[in-house]
Order: structure tokens, then sequence, then C-alpha cells
């Protein structure tokens, strides 16, 4: 919007855009990438959506590191499964956030030059093969918690994405949980290893829902756009909900001293999150900032020659398809994909 636009009154023709917005928000309708909608909540949308985007390829790193070192070949292959689902994940978004007008170069630009910011979890060391599960009950059953109900955002798009992406992240989430229970029902040693690295992921794990409610900038205005449906407190608060009782079956125990059933509230009440951390994981200061970044962007570069040739492979069959094509006959008919044309 330009500065002339922003500063006058708006005209007719925009109260009326924004009241057809504004009705089709509070009906529940979805808006779509061909609606007027207030420049505001694009922008809003572009961020949050750009930030998942980021979140889903660079969560790939911390579990790769073990593909190499899984203990059989069945947790091999679960565990190629679920890094590839994270490339998917980011790519549906990518596609999202590219129907708002946002280039994807540009969005990987603003992530490798630390514009755009990724989930602060990435930042922390995958030290064990417990790490995997811990990450796989904990972080991906905190995304979960979080995506749901973006399942019912107004944003079409969107709100169709995170569909498929909690499935997969539901398959993940099993995944991580019973690693956990396989490592808790073996050796000393492997009971050991899961409880070492649930202690380290529980409480980076509950800071994954972002600030508490009174520091939340974006929240109110998420809400009212019916982006966000809940609060991160809430969402906080239902996820250790479901985590107590499954760390019970799991034989394991979460490390908070403060965690017990408050009758009243009918909520485990927990202890206070060290939120100075997460500012300054935020900030860049984790043990693993450096690292994920750097090797996000040597993987950008190795893969320039992959991306230029797929641009002149389409580039070859669009102006073979044109050449094939009878003069006057209608696009649509000489240009249908053929198996020639895919392979
Ligand atoms: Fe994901
Ligand atoms: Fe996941």
């Amino acid at each position: 919007m330009g500065a002339d636009a922003a500063e006058g009154p708006p005209s007719g023709a925009e109260q009326a855009l924004q009241a057809a917005f504004d009705a089709a928000v509070a009906a529940d309708e979805r808006i779509e990438p061909r609606d007027w909608m207030p420049e505001a909540y694009r922008a809003s949308l572009v961020r949050q959506i750009a930030q998942h985007a980021h979140s889903e390829i660079i969560g790939m790193q911390p579990e790769a590191n073990w593909i190499t070192r899984a203990p059989s070949l069945r947790r091999k292959a679960i565990l190629m499964a679920k890094v590839q689902d994270e490339a998917g994940h980011g790519l549906y978004l990518y596609g999202a956030a590219e129907t708002l007008g946002a280039g994807r170069d540009e969005l990987l630009d603003k992530l490798h030059t630390g514009r755009q910011k990724y989930s602060s979890i990435f930042n922390y060391p995958t030290l064990t093969w417990a790490d995997v599960g811990a990450i796989g009950w904990l972080v991906d059953g905190a995304a979960i918690t979080n995506q749901v109900p973006l399942c019912r955002c107004s944003y079409g798009p969107y709100a169709r994405a995170m569909v498929r992406i909690c499935k997969e992240e539901s398959f993940h989430q099993r995944q991580g949980y019973e690693l956990l229970l396989a490592l808790s029902r073996g050796t000393e040693a492997q009971r050991a290893m899961a409880q070492d690295a649930v202690n380290r992921w529980w409480w980076p794990s509950l800071m994954m829902f972002g600030p508490p409610d009174d520091e939340s900038p974006h929240s109110a205005r998420s809400m009212a756009w019916k982006i966000k449906r809940h609060s991160n407190d809430e969402l906080r608060q239902r996820f250790v909900d479901i985590c107590v009782p499954q760390a019970e079956a799991l034989g394991l125990t979460l490390p908070d001293p403060d965690l017990r059933w408050n009758e009243e509230r009918g909520h485990w009440d927990f202890g206070a999150i060290d939120w100075q951390e997460f500012r300054d994981v935020l900030k860049g200061n984790g043990p693993c900032n450096e690292q994920r970044l750097s090797q996000r962007r040597r993987a950008h570069e190795n893969g320039a020659w992959v991306r230029e040739a797929a641009a002149a492979h389409a580039a070859k069959q669009a102006a073979r398809r044109a050449a094939a094509q009878p003069p006057g006959q209608p696009s649509g008919q000489a240009a249908r994909p053929t198996e020639t044309a895919r392979s």
C-alpha cells in the first residue's frame, strides 16, 4: 500500500471490500487468493507461513543427523520417511505463501540472511539416539497441538496445507513415542538415555507455543482474523495436559518438580518457564543457531544446479509444446501433459 493510500480516508469502494472481508471472516468462510484482503492480513500471513515453512526445512537437520546411525533398518526407514515429510511440509507451505504474492526466492533469502526466523527448538542439538524419540513425541506433539486449530484458519490455502501436514505429524509423534517406549523398556542404559533426552527437550518444547499471552505482540489481531484460534497459553496448557499421562505410560518423568494436578482448574499446574533462555536462543545465541543457518545456506548453494536444470527443462518443454501447436489452435488442446513431457 502506498503512503497516499494509507493517509487518506478509505474510499467507498475500499470500505465495501473491507466490510465484505469482515463479514466472510465473521461467518467462518475461507478467504481465497483471488479475494480482496487487508494488506496487514496478507503481511501477517506471509510472516507466519514463511516462519512455519522455514521451521519445517531447518527441522530436517537435527534428525537427519541420526539417519546414518539409526540402530536398525526399520528405524532408519522410519526416520528417512519422517525427514522427507518435513521437506514436503516446507514445500506445501512455501506454495501457500506464494499464493499471497511472496516469492520463494525472496523468502529463502530472508531466512538465509536472518531477516525471518524459524522455530527456536531446532537450535538445540541432538546428542543421542533417544533425542529422535523425544523430538517425535514432544516437538512434533507440540507442533500438532499448535497446528490442528490452523486447519480451520481463515486463509484457505494455509488451512488446506495444514490438514495434510497434521496427518503426517501424527505419524511423527507416534513414531517418537514408540521409540521412547522401546528404550524405556530396554536396558538400564537405554532407559537412562530416554530419560535424559526427555529432560533436555521438555522445557524447549513448552517454549514452542511462544511467549505468554500478555507478551505476545501478534496474538490478538491474529485471533480477530481467525488465523489463530487459541492463545499461546491455552495451547501450552493443552499440551501439558496431554503429555503428563503419556509420560507416565512411558515410565518416564517430566523434569518439573512443580507439576501437579489442580482439581479446581481441571488442569495440570506446571513450573515457571525460563523465558530468558527463549529470548537468548531467539536472538541467535542458542547452541546450534550458527550451524543450522550455515548448513541451510550450503544446501541452497549446492542445490543451485538442480534449480537451474529444472528451469531449463521446463523452458525447453514449453518451447517444444509451442512449436508443436498448429497455428490458431487453443493452447489447452495441444499442451496436455504426456508421459514424455513429464519424464
Ligand atoms: Fe512438519
Ligand atoms: Fe514433523
